[in-house]
Order: C-alpha cells, then sequence, then structure tokens
C-alpha cells in the first residue's frame, strides 16, 4: 500500500520526508513524490517514477528542495498506471491545495464529473486528484478555513483515505483526514511528524497519536491539535510506541503473513466495492472498469481459468460458481500446463488469467498464446501496470495492496472475489440469474468482511490445535466439488510455509489407492460446506478415522452433527455456499502459520520459493 510523510519543524523537511518514506519501502509501491515548502512560497514539487533512490537523486538527497515544512509519499497503483504523472503529490491547479492519500475514493468518478461541470480539469488518472480539488471546490464556494473545507469534502467522499493536505494561505500548517486508512500523528520537540505507519517517524519519536476515523488534523511546529466532524478539538491520548523498528514494520504483528491475514477483511471490502455501485437501494455490478461489456460477456460459450500456485486454486474454486451461476463451461488449467498443449481454444472462448504479480513467466507465456489464438483474454492482476495487466484485453484489479510473505493470503481472497465478482456479472448479462438474485448475492458478498474477521478473532482455537500437531510428518486435505478446491489451497499452504507433506484429495477418491498411506494418528482435515455434498465429506473422513486418522473439520456454524465424527471441528459462519472458499480457506491459513512458527520456520521467507516467479 502506499506510504505517506509529513514534517514540520525548524529542520529541513526534505531529508526527513525521504527517509521516512524509505522506512514504508517494504510496503511496496511503485513511484514516489514529495512537496516542500520554504515559508510562504508556494511548494516545490518533485515525483519519480521507479525506486525512492531515483527521487532521492534526483532532489540531490533533499537539498534541492528547500523549507522546513512539507509531504511525502510512495505510491502503489490502484487508480491509473505507475507513471509521474500519477504519483502524488497531487494538486489543484493553482496549487490553492496540495495532498498525498492513501486509501481508494469510491465514488470518484461521480465526483469528478461534479468538478468538470464546475470548471476543473485532471491531469492525473487519479482518485486522489478528485479529492484534492473538491477540497479546493469547498475552500473557495464556502470561503471556509481549511477544516471546515475538508470536513464538506469527508462528507462527500465514499471510501477510504489517509489525507495530508497543505493549503497555500496556511504557511507552516499541515492538516490532515483519516477514514479506514492507517494515520499517526508524531510528536517531537519544536517538530512534529505525520506517518501512515510507525516506522516512518521511530528515529524521531516515539510519542504517537492515533486519529480515529472520520477526524481531522492541524498540525504546526508546536500544535497538534485533533478535530471531530463538527469541528471541534477533541481530546487524544498520546501513546509511547514501545516497538523496535523491525516490529513496526509489521505493524505489530511478528510476521508479514499474520498481518497480511488480518487485511483480508479490509482488502476484501475494497475488491467488491470497487465493482459493485449502489444506487438508490439498488446495487449493480459496474464491470465497464475491467472493459468487458454485457454483450461481450453474453457472447461467451466456454470460460479457461488460468494460473500457477494458489492463482490456480482460485480457478478451481471459482469454476463450480461459475458454471452453476453462468451455466457456462469452465476449464481450470495450469498455465505450465496450457501453454504447450493444444487445446481447441475457440473464438468466443475467454481465457481468464490470474495472477497477484502479474509477472508470473507461466502465466504470462499462457496469456500470449491465448492472444496468439485470437482469443479474448482477460488478467486478474494486482499489481497496477504488471505485463500481464498491460498485456490482457481485459483487466480486473483486485485490491489487495502489497503482498510482503511469500505464500499469499489477501491476494488469494481478493482474487475469490473478484471471480465471484464474475460468475454473477456472466449469469446475469446472459440473463440465468434475474435481478433479485444479483441483490441477495452482491448483499450476502458484502457480509464477507466481518465474517472473515470473525474466523481471524477465533483463532486462539487453531493456534491450540497448530501447537498439537506440528511435529506432523503427513496430512491430507479432503473436499468434494468446491470444497476440493479450498482442500488444494490449505495443503500448498501447509507444504510450502510448514514443510509438512501433504496432499489433497478429492474425497471420493482416497479410497481408490491413497487410502493405504492412513496410519495411526495420520492428520486428515476435512472441508465439508457443500450441502449436497457434505455428508458424503463425512463419509469419506470417517473412514480414514477407522483406519487410525486423526480428524479435523471445517464446516458451516449449524452442521453440528460433525461433534459425533471428527476429533477436532472449526466452524464458519454461514454464508451462501458459493462463496465458502472465502470463509473455510482462513482456518486454513492460520493452521499453516501456526505450524510453521511452532516449527521454527522462516514464516515469510519459506526456503527456495520466491514471491514472483519470473522463470519458467
Ligand atoms: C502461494 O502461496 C504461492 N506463493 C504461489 O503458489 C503463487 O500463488 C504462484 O506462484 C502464482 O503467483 P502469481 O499470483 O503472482 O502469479
Amino acid at each position: 500500500m502506499c506510504g505517506i510523510v509529513g514534517y514540520i519543524g525548524k529542520k529541513q523537511a526534505a531529508p526527513i520526508l525521504l527517509e521516512g518514506l524509505s522506512k514504508l519501502e517494504y510496503r511496496g509501491y511503485d513511484s514516489a513524490g514529495i512537496a516542500v515548502r520554504d515559508g510562504d512560497q508556494d511548494p516545490a514539487v518533485v515525483k519519480a517514477q521507479g525506486r525512492l533512490s531515483v527521487l532521492v537523486d534526483k532532489t540531490d538527497g533533499g537539498r534541492a528542495v528547500p523549507g522546513t515544512c512539507g509531504i511525502g509519499h510512495t505510491r502503489w497503483a490502484t487508480h491509473g498506471e505507475p507513471t509521474e504523472t500519477n504519483a502524488h503529490p497531487h494538486a489543484s491547479d493553482d496549487i490553492n491545495v496540495i495532498a498525498v492519500h492513501n486509501g481508494i475514493i469510491e465514488n470518484f468518478q461521480e465526483l469528478k464529473d461534479k468538478l468538470l461541470r464546475n470548471g476543473y480539469t485532471f491531469q492525473s488518472e487519479t482518485d486522489t486528484e478528485v479529492a484534492v480539488k473538491l477540497i479546493d471546490y469547498y475552500y473557495k464556494k464556502y470561503q471556509v478555513g481549511p477544516i471546515d473545507a475538508i470536513a464538506k469534502t469527508m462528507v462527500r467522499v465514499r471510501g477510504s483515505y489517509a489525507l495530508v493536505v497543505m493549503f497555500k494561505d496556511y504557511p507552516g500548517e499541515i492538516y490532515a483526514a483519516r477514514k479506514d486508512s492507517p494515520l499517526i500523528l508524531g510528536l517531537g520537540e519544536s517538530e512534529n511528524f505525520l506517518a501512515s505507519d510507525v516506522p516512518a517517524i521511530l528515529d524521531h519519536t516515539r510519542k504517537v497519536i492515533y486519529p480515529d476515523n472520520y477526524e481531522m488534523v492541524r498540525m504546526t511546529t508546536d500544535i497538534v491539535e485533533v478535530y471531530n466532524l463538527n469541528g471541534d478539538v477533541t481530546e487524544k491520548p498520546v501513546t509511547e510506541v514501545t516497538w523496535d523498528a523491525e516490529a513496526a514494520e509489521k505493524g505489530g504483528y511478528e510476521h508479514f503473513m499474520m498481518k497480511e491475514i488480518h487485511e483480508q477483511p479490509k482488502v476484501i471490502k475494497d475488491t467488491i466495492n470497487s465493482v459493485v455501485k449502489k444506487q438508490e437501494d439498488l446495487y449493480t455490478l459496474d464491470l465497464s472498469g475491467c472493459g468487458l461489456s454485457d454483450d461481450e460477456m453474453r457472447q461467451i460459450s466456454r470460460v479457461w481459468i488460468i494460473g500457477c500456485g494458489s492463482a490456480y486454486h482460485v480457478g478451481v474454486c471459482s469454476q463450480y460458481v461459475m458454471e452453476d451461476l453462468a451455466e457456462i463451461p469452465v476449464r481450470v488449467e495450469l498455465a505450465s500446463e496450457f501453454r504447450y498443449r493444444k487445446l481447441g481454444l475457440q473464438k468466443d472462448d475467454l481465457v481468464i488469467v490470474i495472477s497477484q504479480s502479474g509477472e508470473t513467466a507461466d502465466s504470462l507465456a499462457a496469456l500470449r498464446k491465448a492472444k496468439e489464438l485470437g482469443i479474448s483474454t482477460l488478467g486478474i492482476v494486482n499489481v497496477v501496470g504488471s505485463s500481464i495487466a498491460r498485456e490482457a484485453d481485459y483487466v480486473l484489479y483486485t485490491l489487495a495492496g502489497p503482498e510482503i510473505a511469500v505464500a499469499t493470503t489477501k491476494a488469494f481472497s481478493c482474487q475469490l472475489i473478484a471471480c465471484h465478482l464474475l460468475s454473477i456479472g456472466f449469469a446475469s448479462a446472459a440473463g440465468k440469474i434475474d435481478n433479485a438474485t444479483v441483490q441477495k448475492m452482491i448483499v450476502e458478498m458484502l457480509t464477507l468482511p466481518e465474517k472473515v474477521e470473525k474466523i481471524i478473532e477465533d483463532k486462539a482455537r487453531i493456534q491450540w490445535f497448530a501447537s498439537k500437531f506440528a511435529h506432523a510428518s503427513d496430512a491430507f486435505v479432503i473436499g468434494r466439488g468446491l470444497d476440493y478446491g479450498i482442500a488444494m489451497e490449505g495443503s500448498l499452504k501447509m507444504k510450502e510455509i510448514s514443510y509438512i507433506h501433504s496432499e489433497a484429495y478429492a474425497a471420493g477418491e482416497l479410497k481408490h489407492g491413497t487410502i493405504s498411506l492412513i496410519e495411526s494418528g495420520t492428520l486428515v482435515i476435512g472441508v465439508a460446506t457443500q450441502p449436497d455434498l457434505v455428508k458424503k465429506t463425512i463419509s469419506n473422513m470417517v473412514e480414514t478415522g477407522s483406519r487410525g486418522a486423526y480428524l479435523f473439520a471445517i464446516t458451516f456454524s449449524g452442521n453440528y452433527y460433525l461433534e459425533d465424527r471428527a476429533d477436532f471441528v472449526t466452524y464458519i459462519p454461514k454464508t451462501d455456499p458459493h462463496y465458502a472458499a472465502s470463509l473455510a480457506v482462513i482456518p486454513l491459513q492460520l493452521l499453516s502459520y501456526y505450524m510453521s512458527v511452532n516449527r521454527g520456520l522462516d514464516v515469510d521467507k519459506p526456503r527456495n520459493l520466491a514471491k514472483s516467479v519470473t522463470v519458467e
């Protein structure tokens, strides 16, 4: 995700901003920029595409940009390519208002239209520029001060933001606002700081204030004031940060993987909201952002889903959903196999390539092969501007933000959501589901973040189980139908970070050979969520239990009869069974994580693995 740093004091701001941004590099970014004010002069703005070192060189380590008040940003592209124009800070045309922003303005198009009607023009493709110009609009229209102009903007803007703003008429002051995106205020002696995360300021101060949602900030060299939406100053406690710098980068979590597991409710919500719009009381799916029209969706006669590793598992889970809702035949192929086979692709097929990095060599080659054959391609990609995003005919972005741990968690969850959205879109365009069903499915999808949160809150139970089974040498993860796809992902997680030999099996297939491996104490994890298959999966689990296996079941709450059949049951909140993977995968992520920790392994950087596999 993007990084923010702000400084006001007696020292030169630019070197402090650059140093602070360097402490946030671990979050991932693709461009950076700073704006620094020297007294009441207009701010000097410098931006650079690529690494922070480019910005450091461009500003001679900050020395070329004098001034004691400034804001800085590292950008992880969400709206618009990672170019210098799209990099922050963004300013109103007369530099009356200049700001950096983390988060996503969901209704930016509607706000942009309003501003265009009022004579504003736009240089970048970003939602941030819209927020900046909206502040400028209210500031001028109502002739109010910065806090009132920001408050009026906050009332209009939907989405998440940490905004840090400077106003031309208020030299020596920095303003800020937040909702659902992190923002901290660092208190120094005759200097103060703002940042999106603690590491950026730890070298200067350990005294921080955490503004809450819908709060605003006014900061000078000596004053830090926090305001509520009514414009009243509120008392905020000052907290002493006790973490070391390394722990701070992980937001206080021991590993990036755990941090990313906890980010899932938010990024799932962001990904849903990037496509789902609400007009009056009705939800609509707006897939125009990815370029696919209803007509094009109607013409698709077969879908291929291609990916590697976890991205492939998203495809395995999603084929059941897409086939069931849209009644389109779906084939799921490993990219490394797809690229070398003659699979009889036809003109009205659609090839969907799923990739977090957008750079996986096999997935990219598969995409290119489909394009050579003249087949339409759609990328489900997390990294904006990556090769797959650039080369696919259509792109649906997942809004997971940068994923640092090698084992994917939050990107996987967002990819699932993207596929659910497409399934509903295809089904509705083809008239296979009516609008009432669309409404019902979206309303249920919007409950997933809260349900994921609930499962994560209950992690201590899984932690307990993991400590009991951390020394297992073999595990089998089984399920039928969609649950088989979830089992594949759970099994991969266990292999890659816990180094436990684990196999995913279609539950009904075990007795055709593999059941001979079951012996006393073998761990069998059964995923049993699909209503018409739960009983069958349980029978298959019981078959292994009677041969000595220890049975761990994951099922929807309400299926309490599993208590008598399994040794350990984890219940996930009830949801539409099409969405089961989004919930059932969470206990499996937690289980692998805790097993890895128990075994003393390098959770975030497992041996022999790379985050992005750019070789064949
Ligand atoms: C999953 O935890 C792995 N890191 C791996 O299987 C990954 O999903 C695969 O390499 C695909 O990567 P991509 O999504 O960047 O294409």
